[in-house]
């Protein structure tokens, strides 16, 4: 029997509040009815970094707003609903609460099915929902807050391959904006500096190469560049435009490089126990840097691996992509209750050790 589902999302975990109506018969392609996110940019740009205490604030104000807009343009009321996903962690636990807080009074008031999204989960399944890519695949998270190499075998089933053991990409560009007095977000900003650069002038490290495996490290590459920038500024006086550019250029070239040797390396794993019809999908803000995605992109066709990327919208933080992994749990027959809780840390892979570090946005997990 086929049967349609329209669920409502909801997604609060770092600094973008969203409400999203997602429907799918069984067997066809999922469609985004709505989708409203409401940034936080600008509350935060004063400090340098998300503050959860303003984060959480700010999702509990916007959070009824964003479903009563997203119903809106989707043209539908909350009965037309068979349940509400929520994205029930990994963040920062305020404004996962404000999110979990949300979904259970709508649940209590309509007596709708709640669902708890992982929101490692909800990236790892986009590709599924925009570009309907079959299991087994795999997935490079790279963000502001996340990065790691996953096996995606089923809604619920992942094995994470590697991943960072520090900062996330994005972080080491946004410190990196902030060494250099560029605005935030910093991955932009460095990448249009770079393209005026020679990547070749500084020797940036390329950190875990010579180690074996897909574990990632970043955070001494912007430790590097903080030492040359000193260095130039006791040498001169200061930084030039030149040497600004040629700072980011080095800088985003070992991230290039690196997520590139990995990522073979991850295609390599995958490919021992899945030879078939490869697919690698990419998700995650950091995903737009079109340096990073090509040189993702030809390590994929030396691999003979399909590359596929979701559109930006839908690689960075959205709750279109929760209300679809509510619905492919939903068809699992996995339900929660009011006693739903918050979860700063989820690991999607169960199995491995817990990833060190806590990046700027909550838990890697
Ligand atoms: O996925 P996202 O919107 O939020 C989460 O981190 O969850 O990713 C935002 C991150 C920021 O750190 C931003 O600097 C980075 O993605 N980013 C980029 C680029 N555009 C955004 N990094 C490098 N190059 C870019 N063009
Ligand atoms: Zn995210």
């Amino acid at each position: 029997m086929v049967q349609t589902l329209t669920v409502l999302g909801l997604e609060s975990s770092c600094d973008d509040t969203a409400a999203a109506v997602v429907r799918q018969s069984d067997g066809a392609r999922a469609q985004i009815l709505s989708s409203v996110v409401h940034g936080q940019t600008e509350l935060h740009s004063a400090f340098g970094g998300v503050v959860p205490e303003i984060a959480a604030r700010a999702h509990a104000e916007k959070l009824d707003i964003c479903v009563a807009q997203a119903l809106d343009s989707a043209g539908l009321a909350l009965r037309d609903m068979d349940a509400i996903a929520v994205t029930a962690g990994p963040g920062l636990i305020g404004g996962v609460m404000s999110g979990v807080m949300c979904a259970k009074g709508l649940s209590a008031a309509t007596g709708l099915p709640l669902i708890g999204v992982n929101h490692l989960a909800g990236h790892a399944l986009t590709p599924r929902l925009t570009d309907g890519i079959a299991f087994p695949y795999l997935m490079l998270l790279v963000s502001g807050g996340h990065c790691q190499y996953l096996i995606a075998h089923g809604p619920e089933r992942f094995t994470r391959l590697g991943g960072t053991i520090d900062d996330a990409p994005g972080e080491a560009f946004d410190k990196t904006a902030r060494l250099l007095g560029l605005p935030q977000p910093g991955g932009p900003a460095v990448e249009a500096e770079a393209r005026s650069g020679d990547p070749k002038r500084f020797r940036f490290p390329r950190p875990l190469l010579d180690r074996p495996g897909c574990d990632l490290s970043f955070s001494g590459l912007k430790t590097a560049l903080m030492r040359m920038r000193d260095q130039i500024v006791a040498e001169k006086g200061g930084l030039t435009r030149q040497d600004r550019a040629d700072l980011c250029a080095g800088f985003q070239q070992a991230v290039v490089d690196t997520l590139a040797e990995k990522t073979r390396r991850a295609i390599g794993l995958y490919l021992e126990e899945n030879p078939s019809d490869p697919v690698i999908a990419v998700a995650g803000g950091v995903a737009a840097n079109t340096a990073i995605r090509s040189a993702l992109e030809t390590v994929s066709a030396e691999m003979g691996a399909r590359f596929t990327a979701p559109p930006l919208a839908l690689c960075t933080d959205n709750a279109a992509m929760i209300a679809y992994a509510g619905i492919e749990r939903f068809r699992t027959g996995a339900r929660d209750g009011l006693d739903l809780t918050a979860r700063p840390r989820w690991p999607l892979d169960q199995t491995s050790p817990a990833m060190l570090g806590s990046g700027k946005k909550g838990a890697k997990a």
